[in-house]
């Protein structure tokens, strides 16, 4: 975290951020602890699909006490989940924020779908899954991600080279995205301004694993908001985050649409520290680019501080690599500038994106993670790090704008 003195003041607001800044910046330097209450994980027992053996939930052993995260046990996905199933495994989502099932060897891709269609998040008419990844891939491509032609919902990520895996072929897989260089983000915040997805869900298929790094770090956003101190709660609340453009934004205005590259992520991947030449090499320098509040102009917005339609729970909803600037909720003008809004997100996601509070998922062969957006921000790690080969399934369906508008999402005014 800067010190607060190396603020510069954007508007009328700084005097009070530079105060709340330095009180933050004194506790950062003392010793930041999870005090909060997090939810109780208790074990849950219900009738399971076609088998004998009851659902049950327990805490992650790993991040117990400093996240809610739940691991779900007896449940085969590769088998159809009853309506009891389906009711029992949307509640702990929404509870947990974040489950993970091992040893789903059998489950494939279909499976995978059916799992994100089953809660009714989903959007019935969407038609188009390439969320920025390009289009499915029929011929030889580098690419972040690919898609099954048969099932363009399932992407394929990772660093191998494809050919002819669910009808893939000759398609080299680059990890994108990074702790370091694109940090803490809810799925599709920042991109996807008519899509966003309310699910997504990662899976290891069998055969896959690496030997060491290509985890996914996880943190709850509930949790968030009671390791924040209460004068930055009560600012964030006041507050709208609005994203820069992005290539695949809906927007009319092509001119609108900036590609900076790769974020240089710091602060534990909370702090935005310029944009890299090379998003796939981001120790080669950093992007002659400024951000500027205009590059907001008609792109995603939404509240800091979300709260869940259905149970009320309020949440942190950030995603700090991708936001210009801090909105009034109430006016629209602009609240607080482009480096102080790097700066507030920062210090309110830092405590939470420590090593020590973070939940760092190492991947098995076999595992199957669904996590809601809303209630739990994630970050891949470096990925320079992984050992070996590595793939991964993700599926997002995006969420109708009716939902999104019940969680206060949509129609915010705007003075950029
Ligand atoms: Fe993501």
């Amino acid at each position: 975290m800067l010190p607060p003195n190396r603020l510069r003041p954007h508007c009328r607001y700084a005097p009070a951020v530079t105060k709340l800044l330095a009180a933050l910046w004194r506790r950062h330097h003392e010793t930041v602890v999870c005090s909060s209450r997090v939810p109780d994980v208790s074990l849950v027992q219900i009738q399971k699909n076609g088998s004998a053996m009851p659902i049950t939930f327990s805490p992650i052993e790993a991040c117990a006490g400093n996240q809610p995260f739940a691991e779900c046990h007896e449940v085969d996905l590769s088998r159809p989940l009853d309506a009891t199933d389906i009711q029992t495994i949307r509640a702990a989502l929404l509870k947990h924020g974040m489950l993970l099932f091992r040893d789903q060897h059998a489950m494939t891709p279909a499976d995978e779908v059916a799992f994100n269609r089953a809660f009714g998040w989903h959007d019935d008419a969407q038609c188009d899954f390439l969320f920025g990844f390009g289009a499915p891939v029929t011929e030889h491509r580098v690419s972040g991600a690919a898609q099954m032609p048969a099932l363009p919902e399932v992407s394929v990520l990772g660093n191998v080279l494809l050919d002819d895996y669910h009808g893939i072929t000759n398609t080299q897989l680059v990890p994108v995205l990074g702790f370091s260089h694109s940090g803490w983000h809810a799925d599709g915040l920042h991109d996807m301004f008519d899509g966003l997805p309310e699910m997504t869900t990662m899976f290891n298929p069998p055969g896959w694993e690496s030997k060491g790094g290509g985890e996914t770090y996880f943190t709850s956003g509930v949790c968030a908001l009671e390791r924040l101190e209460s004068g930055l709660l009560d600012e964030l609340s006041r507050c709208v985050v609005a994203y820069m453009r992005y290539p695949n934004d809906d927007a009319q205005d092509e001119t609108r649409r900036i590609i900076p590259g790769a974020s240089v992520m710091e602060r534990e991947g909370t702090f935005r520290n310029g944009f890299a030449i090379d998003r796939h090499d981001h120790d080669c320098g950093l992007h002659d680019f400024e951000l500027l509040p205009e590059h907001a102009e008609q792109a995603g917005r939404h509240p800091c501080i979300y709260r869940h339609p259905e149970t009320g729970q309020r949440s942190l909803y950030i995603t700090p690599g991708q936001a210009v600037c801090l909105l009034d909720m109430e006016t629209g003008a602009i609240r607080h500038g482009v480096d102080e809004t790097a700066e507030l997100l920062s210090a309110a996601l830092l405590p939470s994106a420590l090593p020590e509070v973070r939940y760092e998922h190492r991947w098995q062969e076999g595992d199957f993670v669904a996590w809601i957006n809303t209630l739990a921000l994630h970050s891949a790690s470096d990925p320079s790090e992984i050992d070996g080969p590595r793939l991964m399934h993700r599926v997002r369906l995006s969420t109708p704008k009716r939902r999104w508008a019940e969680g206060r999402y949509l129609d915010f005014p705007t003075g950029i």
